[in-house]
């Protein structure tokens, strides 16, 4: 066992949606890992979260576990597949919490919100990795001031760190990810970057 796969042995997280993870696994849906999990739930409770938006809802299984932290929590998401998102409406009526989502089909660099700025209390960014810097940018200002952004998979399963990659596509995901990696590294928002199931980038919104 490896330093990592240690970790992520202790890093273990209440599966409270077994057949949604199922679902995920079964239908090689991407969602995020059990430990990155783990510290996003961890730092909702520590900052007592209670309004999350997300980009890339998928089938919802994210979306269920940060809304299984509070019962009084509200998630507004979205996702531009339309599978994906039926099936999440389907996921989050089942386990009912429908009533505290707001799910939204469109791809979200070009979806208008009509919601007000510096109103939710996280911001988790987990769609087309390429975007993050796109994403940042459009959604950062509806975080509270003493919010919390967090992107997923900054380290594109080891990819980020590749000198010699074949392939033109993915030679560019990478220059994308690292550039955006980089740029919120030299930035005056505090920031931290967890090497935590495909690495997690946690961004506090108040800039030092
Ligand atoms: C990694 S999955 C999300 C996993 C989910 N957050 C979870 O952990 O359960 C990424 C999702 O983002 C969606 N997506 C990618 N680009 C998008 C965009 N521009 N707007 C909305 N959704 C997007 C994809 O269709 C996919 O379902």
């Amino acid at each position: 066992m490896n330093i990592a796969q240690y970790v992520k042995s202790l890093n273990v997280v209440e599966e409270h949606y077994p057949d949604v993870y199922s679902y995920a696994v079964d239908n090689s849906v991407p969602i995020i890992d059990s430990d990155a999990l783990a510290a996003l739930k961890h730092l909702i409770r520590i900052k007592g979260a209670k309004t999350y938006m997300e980009i890339g809802t998928a089938i919802g299984y994210s979306g269920l576990h940060l809304l299984s932290v509070y019962d009084d929590s509200h998630l507004i998401t979205m996702e531009k597949d339309r599978g994906a998102y039926e099936t999440a409406v389907e996921n989050f009526s089942r386990y009912d919490v429908a009533s505290r989502v707001d799910a939204h089909l469109g791809d979200a660099k070009t979806m208008d919100l009509n919601i007000e700025e510096e109103s939710v209390d996280l911001l988790f960014i987990d769609a087309s990795k390429g975007n993050n810097q796109l994403f940042f940018d459009k959604f950062s200002p509806f975080v509270k001031e003493d919010g919390l952004i967090v992107v997923d998979n900054i380290l594109l399963r080891g990819l980020v760190t590749e000198d010699d990659i074949v392939g033109r596509n993915k030679r560019k995901l990478k220059e994308k990810v690292d550039a955006f990696n980089q740029h919120m590294s030299q930035s005056d928002y505090p920031t931290s970057f967890l090497p935590i199931g495909d690495g997690l980038l946690v961004i506090s919104k108040s800039q030092v």
